[in-house]
């Protein structure tokens, strides 16, 4: 992935501390990062920040973006309400890998109390390393929104 447009992140309390140490490694890989918060672990409404990130995708100011709550469920749940927006879900590198190569997803969600920030690390880098195949998955993708 390129490095040049910045990488949007939102989470709410529960996902704090994980947001924090995965701004720190992005920013350590070169990636300029934006943060639409939380910006502490006081008890927030997940979905101000999810709405946040997703509307810049869905509106093209961002092309990727990471939102993390505590389970990554309700993240993914608003962020799919937005036109054009693809977030997954991933636990695993296997789904962030195949969320990239047939959903082309644009929104990583994560769980901040479901993995440990060497997972997520891993998950992210494996994310941006993948790029969408295309094809086949490119009309399938674009009935999402039809
Ligand atoms: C907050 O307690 C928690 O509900 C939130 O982080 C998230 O897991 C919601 O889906």
């Amino acid at each position: 992935m390129e490095t040049g447009k910045p990488i949007i992140i939102g989470c709410d309390h529960a996902a704090y501390e994980l947001k924090e140490k995965i701004k720190a490694y992005l920013m350590d890989k070169g990636y300029p990062v934006f943060d639409a918060g939380t910006k502490s672990q006081v008890s927030v409404n997940y979905v101000d920040f999810g709405k946040k990130v997703a509307h810049a995708v869905s509106k093209g100011k961002y092309s990727k973006g990471i939102l993390l709550c505590g389970t990554g469920l309700g993240m993914s749940m608003v962020a799919n309400r937005f036109a054009g927006v693809r977030a997954a879900l991933c636990s695993d590198l296997f789904a962030a890998k195949m969320s990239r190569l047939h959903n082309d997803s644009n929104i990583l969600v994560l769980g901040g109390r479901v993995l440990g920030d060497i997972l997520a690390f891993e998950i992210i880098q494996t994310w941006l390393d993948t790029g969408f195949e295309g094809g086949r998955h490119l009309e399938r993708i674009q009935t999402i929104d039809n």
